[in-house]
């Protein structure tokens, strides 16, 4: 057992929380007042490496581990959510995706603009009727022989007016079940493919949401990622790493609301001294550093068994449903301890407060990591 970083991990920790404070923060607040998607910073991100962190060399990749992808997860979410979900989303639900399972065509064509940030990808799953559900896909890609025949819609897609490549899940064989589903790669500009208006948010709202609509899109049959069949089972081993990544999200909100919090304590006067030093506020800044510093183990110890290439299904799906709770606690708390201020949002603590709630929702909901670590246990 050892707790301490190398100095590699402290280096991209820095390299993220510079990053976060000096291109992130200035702008953060009108951009989600205006839903502007963060385009130039994620360019500069991309640049950096950290679009395709774990991502090998070979393909253009920083070659890291997950566990400096947590740590760099944490530290720009505690400014920007609506970016790091980006990054998220382009290293483990895309990158890992394609690395992992795609083949060397699809890597070398693929994974390697993705993983050097020129290109950004999504991970299209969600379907109006299939959110929760994902073995009930309506969208269906039937086989014509050396091209798939692509029809259906997709919902609530990260990147869905920005990606150029879409990693979308589909049913090829209705009677075969689970087993009868494909992940396909669809590049943006196919013909019958086209992308509904930005989704107006509560929260990450400079991220970019969308649905997608496919009509008749042919999508040749060497973009199928994996086996004829393995769809399902390519989007759940990809949302294993995924919920490690919204979980460090999650994370990084709590740290974030949490160090706006213990600043501002110490700042304001009532009662004749920095609230701080009233016991009501310091039991809330207590719990709250309790709570975050538990996630940030849950996080870890996932990343951890990755990089081992141990079982992980079950430490990812504590690590999501922990510390998506405590990113909504402590952001109401932290709203709490800013009093009026709190609710106004130069203050930027009510962003935070609805960014949280969406990492309670995607990349499976509170209730479905139940249902994983549930099952988990029970075998
Ligand atoms: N790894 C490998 N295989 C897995 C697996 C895993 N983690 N989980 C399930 N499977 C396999 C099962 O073994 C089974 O295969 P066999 O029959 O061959 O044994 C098959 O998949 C079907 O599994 P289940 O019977 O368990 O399926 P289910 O219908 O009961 O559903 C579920 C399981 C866990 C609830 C799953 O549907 C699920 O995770 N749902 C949530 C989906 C989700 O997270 N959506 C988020 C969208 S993505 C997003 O939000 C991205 C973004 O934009 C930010």
């Amino acid at each position: 057992m050892d707790f301490q970083f190398t100095e590699e991990h402290l280096m991209i920790q820095q390299a993220a929380r510079d990053f976060a404070q000096t291109e992130l923060k200035p702008g953060v607040i009108e951009r989600d007042e205006h839903q502007k998607f963060p385009a130039e910073q994620i360019k500069k991100l991309g640049e950096l490496g950290f679009l395709g962190m774990m991502v090998s060399p070979e393909y253009n990749g920083s070659g890291l581990d997950t566990i400096s992808y947590v740590l760099a997860m944490e530290e720009l979410s505690k400014i920007d959510a609506s970016a790091s979900v980006v990054v998220s989303v382009n290293n483990s639900l895309v990158c890992y995706g394609l690395e992992k399972y795609g083949s060397e065509e699809q890597k070398q064509k693929y994974l390697k603009p993705l993983a050097a940030g020129e290109i950004i990808g999504a991970f299209c799953l969600s379907e109006p009727e299939a959110g929760s559900d994902a073995t009930s896909q309506q969208t269906t890609a039937i086989d014509m022989g050396d091209h798939y025949l692509l029809n259906g819609t997709k919902n609530w897609i990260t990147n869905g007016g920005t990606a150029s490549v879409y990693l979308v899940i589909a049913q090829t064989d209705v009677a075969k079940g689970h087993r009868g589903i494909n992940a396909l790669i669809v590049e943006k500009g196919m013909e019958g493919f086209s992308i509904g208006p930005k989704e107006n948010k509560l929260g990450i709202r400079g991220s970019d949401t969308h649905s997608l609509m496919f009509t008749d899109v042919k999508v040749p049959k060497e973009n199928r990622i994996g086996e004829d069949g393995f769809g399902f089972k390519f989007a759940m081993k990809t949302l294993e790493g995924g919920r490690i990544g919204i979980a460090a999200q999650a994370l990084g909100i709590a740290s974030g609301a949490y160090e706006l919090a213990v600043q501002y304590a110490k700042e304001r006067k009532a009662f004749g001294k920095p609230i701080a030093e009233h016991q009501a506020i310091q039991f809330k800044l207590a719990d709250m550093a309790t709570q975050i510093e538990a996630a940030r183990m849950l996080c870890l110890k996932a990343a951890w068994l990755k990089d081992q290439d141990l079982p992980y299904a079950q430490a990812s799906s504590m690590a999501k449903l922990f510390a998506s709770e405590v990113a909504m606690n402590t952001a109401v708390e932290a709203v709490q301890v800013h009093g009026g201020y709190g609710f106004v949002k130069e203050f930027h603590v009510e962003r935070l407060m609805r960014d949280a709630k969406i990492t309670q929702i995607y990349e499976g909901t509170s209730e479905i990591q139940r249902i994983v670590i549930a099952r988990e246990v029970l075998k």
